[in-house]
Formats: C-alpha cells, sequence, structure tokens
C-alpha cells in the first residue's frame, strides 16, 4: 500500500497542521474545508507557521516552498479522487464524521485508507459506517501539530494489518513517532491527560491554590513544558469537556466526570485561547 497522495478533510486547528506535516514530508497533499472563507483561513494558518518558523530559523525558504507547491486546497470532494489515504479532522460529530467518509468514498479507489484524528471517539463505530472497515484507522496528532512528535495509530476492531501497518509507516514516513494506541475512549495519551486536567481544575474548586500557583507548581516542579490551566486555555475549555464526557460515558468513572467549574466556564463561552478568556485572559493587549 504505498502512499502518495493524501487527503486532509478539515483546515481547522489540527487539520491545517497535518496537511501541512504531510506535504513538507513530500507526500502530495489536498486538504479540503466546507467554504473558501474557512479553506482561505486555515491555508493562511500554514503559511503563518512556516513563516514563523523561518524567522526563528527552524524552517528554510525552500522548506516552505516546498511544503506549499505539495498543498493543494480545495472545497470539492470531487478533488479527493486520487487520494491514497483521506485523514479527516473535522468537527467531532460522529454523523457528521460518516457523512463526510461517505463522500470520500464517492470519489477514491477501493483500496484508498481513511483515518480519523478524533481525540476520543470510537474509531471501530466510524470504521463500521464505512463500506470498507478494513481499511479505517486512527491517526491521533497532537497540538501543535508541527512541533508534536507523537502520532497514535488506532486500530478499530475491523482494521487489517495491512491498514495499521500503512497508517503506522505513513506516521513515521511525516516524521513523527508513532506508538500504537488501543481503541478505547481517549487512547493512550487523553486517557493519562484528561483526568490529570480534570484534577487540575477540581483542585482550583477546592482552593488548594491559584491558577498561577497551580501552574507554576506543575512546570517548575514537574517540568512538565505547560501548566495544566496554560494547556487547558490552549486545547479549548470546550474540547477538554467534549473529550471529558465521551470518556466518562465510555468508562463510567468519576475521574473523567467533567467539573462542575469546567461546564460552567463552556456555557459562558470563557473556552480559553480560542475565545480570548479562560483560565487567563487572552484578550488582545
Ligand atoms: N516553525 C518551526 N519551529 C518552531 C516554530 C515554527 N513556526 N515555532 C516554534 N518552533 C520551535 C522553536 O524554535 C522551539 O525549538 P527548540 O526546542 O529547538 O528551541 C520549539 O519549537 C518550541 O517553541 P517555542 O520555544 O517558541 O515555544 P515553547 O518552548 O513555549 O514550546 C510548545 C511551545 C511546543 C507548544 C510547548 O509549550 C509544549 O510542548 N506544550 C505542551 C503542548 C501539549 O501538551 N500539546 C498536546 C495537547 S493535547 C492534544 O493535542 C490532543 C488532544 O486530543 C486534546
Amino acid at each position: 500500500m504505498a502512499i502518495k497522495t493524501v487527503g486532509v478533510l478539515g483546515c481547522g486547528l489540527m487539520g491545517a497542521g497535518i496537511a501541512q506535516v504531510s506535504a513538507g514530508a513530500g507526500f502530495k497533499t489536498i486538504v479540503l474545508e466546507v467554504n473558501q472563507d474557512v479553506l482561505k483561513k486555515g491555508l493562511g494558518r500554514i503559511d503563518k507557521f512556516l513563516t514563523g518558523g523561518i524567522e526563528k530559523g527552524k524552517v528554510t525558504a525552500e522548506q516552505k516552498a516546498t511544503t506549499l507547491g505539495n498543498l493543494t486546497g480545495t472545497t470539492n470532494y470531487a478533488d479527493l479522487k486520487d487520494c491514497d489515504l483521506v485523514i479527516e479532522a473535522i468537527i467531532e460529530n460522529v454523523a457528521i464524521k460518516k457523512q463526510a467518509y461517505a463522500q470520500v468514498e464517492a470519489v477514491v479507489g477501493p483500496n484508498s485508507l481513511i483515518a480519523s484524528n478524533t481525540s476520543s471517539l470510537c474509531i471501530t463505530e466510524l470504521a463500521a459506517g464505512t463500506r470498507r472497515p478494513d481499511k479505517v484507522g486512527g491517526l491521533h496528532f497532537f497540538n501543535p501539530v508541527p512541533l508534536m512528535k507523537l502520532v497514535e495509530v488506532i486500530r478499530a476492531l475491523t482494521t487489517s494489518q495491512d491498514t495499521y501497518d500503512a497508517l503506522f509507516a505513513f506516521a513515521k514516513a511525516i516524521g513523527k513517532e508513532p506508538i500504537t494506541a488501543p481503541d478505547r475512549g481517549g487512547f493512550i495519551v487523553n486517557r493519562l491527560l484528561v483526568p490529570y486536567l480534570l484534577d487540575a481544575i477540581r483542585c482550583l474548586e477546592d482552593g488548594l491554590g491559584s491558577v498561577e500557583d497551580i501552574d507554576n507548581g506543575m512546570k517548575l516542579g514537574c517540568g512538565y513544558p505547560m501548566g495544566p490551566f496554560t494547556l487547558l486555555d490552549f486545547v479549548g475549555l470546550d474540547t477538554t469537556y467534549y473529550i471529558a464526557n465521551i470518556m466518562f460515558e465510555e468508562f463510567r468513572e468519576t475521574r473523567f466526570a467533567p467539573p462542575p467549574l469546567l461546564k460552567r466556564m463552556v456555557i459562558a463561552g470563557h473556552l480559553g485561547k480560542k475565545s480570548g478568556k479562560g483560565f487567563y485572559d487572552h484578550s488582545p493587549k
């Protein structure tokens, strides 16, 4: 299963990062969005990251040109017809993902693979909604995709060994460190990370310390690159809330239950960096 052409569904934070690393590694990459405005914004995000990389001396002008040269944006599923692998990074909604897969299957060849970047949904359920359950698996990337080395490669109950091997090899080919993760809510990383983040909120609710002190405690005391509240604002409180609920549904364990403060912050629209306010103030100065 030689992967040469890659489709990416969604050019949001994750989709843009995935499209960037795929194109940067030499794969012809076609990224699809729902309309031209969102597509333009997503492609602009990639351009900005690469330009930032040049300013930091981490990316050469040639690398930027190669990445952008391998990358095309589209709003038309028909343009994905030659894709050997389509990576889906759209809204975390099973019904919408299944609809998207049906549109992919209508245009790609019978051997093309589909991988979801879902952070917590059941890959077996997504695979079962297609006509190729043996050719569907999970490729879970981490934010910011171009900087985070890890990819979790997830095998659904139906994923064939060939598909799994091809997804694992693809993750390596784009310069990532793949690990094998089971098709269980949260896979490996979120299974550990989400209860930690929720616990930090519970600590805050219990008056254990301030946001800053808890963050500094974990950052300076444990060497974490970001404290839990900085990370929560970075990941998005709505995203964390959503994942926690899915994991709670899956395991029915209280450690996955979103604390009341998280729920209320999400309802209030305090979503973190993306909304300008979360545990910290991110409004433009
Ligand atoms: N292009 C290329 N390289 C760049 C770059 C760019 N545009 N911007 C930054 N870099 C490089 C920097 O030069 C630096 O390289 P060195 O380490 O070699 O010096 C490195 O990337 C780190 O960048 P910065 O020094 O600017 O920033 P930082 O040290 O504060 O690190 C971070 C930023 C990598 C995001 C770090 O804070 C971090 O690792 N945070 C944790 C992120 C995390 O946990 N992500 C996972 C979230 S969970 C998830 O995604 C899954 C889910 O399902 C919810």
